[in-house]
């Protein structure tokens, strides 16, 4: 089918209390991997690219590869920008037919958040886009010391019935303690939950969790057997995950524990196979993991058997 929009993924998923991927591409092995594995498991998806992914691959490329995917496939797939800075990289995605655009103008004060993200708005809603805006700062809990700059950095609900009143976006990301990459936390991993179920009682769009990656231990044991230093590596747990969705989170978004993935599959290919040098074989190993991992994750997320 073509691509759907996020809100249409979102809008089943809120309604029905189910999470939904959003696993970040660069290249074509990533995106084939996510769209087998969300075949194989009848599940939406959400395939983002990010800035970065876009200098490093071409835009046009990578819409064009998931567009036919997309067009190829009898799951629902949203193609997305994921942290979208620059007005004219949101024009320039929009142009390229991306279902979905995240504006973060989170590093911003509130009101200069709230214009940024209402422009945005009033572009994509007139045809007919998606848009995901952020508000809060993604900050490990641990590194946050003092209760006053708690709650500066994490997502306050109040504010953000604010935002969402004055902006009209379609999908909120929150700041729960999560963070980017593999190095979440020290000690105990730990998020939010009460702050989910406070935003979700105020907030009726669905919400959104960033970095949200497990750092997988098996997925990491196994790429450090290979010779990856990883020392310190954490996620979030799959309890944590879940008790997230059942407070409110509807978009889950993974990428480190695809990077992960893929360096293990490559790694341990290479160090078995020190002969080989058709970038096929490797690559395609990298591409299982991925697979195998994106699978995992949908299950988790409870979107297996949401497609239609
Ligand atoms: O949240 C960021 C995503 O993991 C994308 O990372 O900017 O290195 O492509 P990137
Ligand atoms: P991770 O680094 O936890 O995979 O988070 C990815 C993300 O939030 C992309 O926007
Ligand atoms: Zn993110």
């Amino acid at each position: 089918m073509a691509l759907v929009t996020m809100k249409e993924i979102l809008t089943d998923a809120y309604e029905k209390g189910y999470g939904v991927g959003a696993f970040n591409i660069n290249n074509l092995e990533f995106m084939q991997a996510i769209v087998e594995a969300a075949e194989e498991e009848n599940s939406p998806v959400i395939i983002a690219v990010s800035e970065g992914a876009m200098k490093y691959a071409g835009i046009e490329f990578l819409a064009e590869m998931v567009k036919l995917a997309a067009s190829k496939s009898s799951v629902p797939i949203a193609l997305h920008v994921d942290h979208g800075k620059h007005w004219e990289v949101i024009v320039s995605a929009i142009r390229n037919g991306f279902t979905s655009v995240m504006i973060d103008a989170s590093d911003k004060p509130f009101e200069d958040n709230v214009r940024i993200t209402s422009k945005v708005v009033d572009l994509a809603h007139a045809v007919g886009v998606t848009v995901e805006a952020e508000i809060g700062r993604l900050k490990g809990i641990e590194d946050i010391v003092k209760v006053s700059e708690r709650e500066a950095v994490l997502t306050d609900p109040v504010e953000a019935k604010e935002f969402v009143d004055a902006t009209g976006v379609d999908a909120l990301a929150v700041a729960v303690g999560t963070s980017h990459g593999a190095y979440k936390f020290k000690g105990e991993p730990k998020l939010d939950i009460e702050r989910i179920k406070k935003i979700r009682e105020l907030v009726k769009i669905p919400l959104v969790l960033h970095g949200a990656s497990g750092v997988l231990p098996d997925i990491v044991a196994l790429a450090e057997k290979y010779g990856a230093e990883l020392k310190g590596a954490k996620g979030v747990p799959d309890d944590q995950i879940k008790a997230a969705i059942e407070a409110g989170i509807c978009k889950i978004n993974i990428d480190t524990d695809l990077r992960l993935s893929f360096l293990a599959g490559v790694r341990k290919f290479l160090s078995e196979n020190p002969d080989v040098f058709d970038p096929r074989k490797y690559l395609g190993e990298g591409r299982e993991m991925v697979k195998e991992t994106v699978k995992r994750k949908i299950r988790l997320f409870g979107s297996n058997g949401r497609a239609w």
